[in-house]
């Protein structure tokens, strides 16, 4: 089976990008990491990358046209398919016209329910019924594109901010594998 090229983006913990290195271990789990960006130089995210040997690139977002230099390199490693994990910025035009339809992102929440930031905070004050997170395709307005796979757990009257975060990333490190398995599976 010959793998995706894949470039995973983070800004932190890089939780999401461990488990999907662990994925791609599997020989039927169908893209290769071969590329990790960080917006941020100190992301613990990087120590993954480091430590299982992926090339990984630190971009300076103050500088104008950033994403110019993360095309350059996104080509030179022959990327065909992004995941945003945890990635802190909006991804622009200028990306998403040459990966239309190859970026997807995850979210800590039901979508389209709370995008953007502090998700389990508003959670708590709306007195949500349920928590979880989703896999979506990337375009152009924040957590916006189309829905591959939600997955959904119950919030007790117990929960607080710190037990919604640990439910929904132990939903995300199914969750992500999940989708991009769906994308690939019949291609
Ligand atoms: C995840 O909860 C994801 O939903 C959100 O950012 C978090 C990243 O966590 N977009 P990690 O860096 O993968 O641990």
């Amino acid at each position: 089976m010959v793998k995706v090229n894949t470039c995973v983006f983070i800004s932190g913990k890089g939780s999401n990008l461990k488990n999907l290195i662990f994925q791609s271990r599997d020989n039927s789990f169908p893209i290769k990491i071969s590329l990790v960006i960080s917006n941020n130089k100190k992301a613990f995210g990087l120590n993954y990358a480091k430590k299982y040997k992926i090339p990984y690139i630190c971009i300076n977002t103050k500088v104008k046209n950033y994403e110019r230099s993360i095309l350059i390199y996104l080509k030179k490693y022959k990327i065909s398919f992004i995941c945003l994990a945890g990635y802190m910025k909006i991804v622009s035009k200028t990306l998403i016209k040459d990966y239309q339809g190859k970026i997807i992102n995850i979210h800590p929440s039901l979508l389209p329910k709370f995008k953007g930031l502090n998700t389990f905070s508003r959670m708590l004050k709306n007195k949500e019924k349920k928590g979880g997170c989703t896999v979506h395709y990337v375009n152009e307005k924040l957590d916006s594109g189309s829905t591959i796979i939600q997955k959904k757990f119950n919030i007790s009257n117990k929960d607080n901010e710190t037990t919604l975060k640990k439910k929904t990333q132990e939903l995300e490190y199914k969750a992500f594998p999940e989708a991009i398995i769906k994308i690939f599976r019949n291609s």
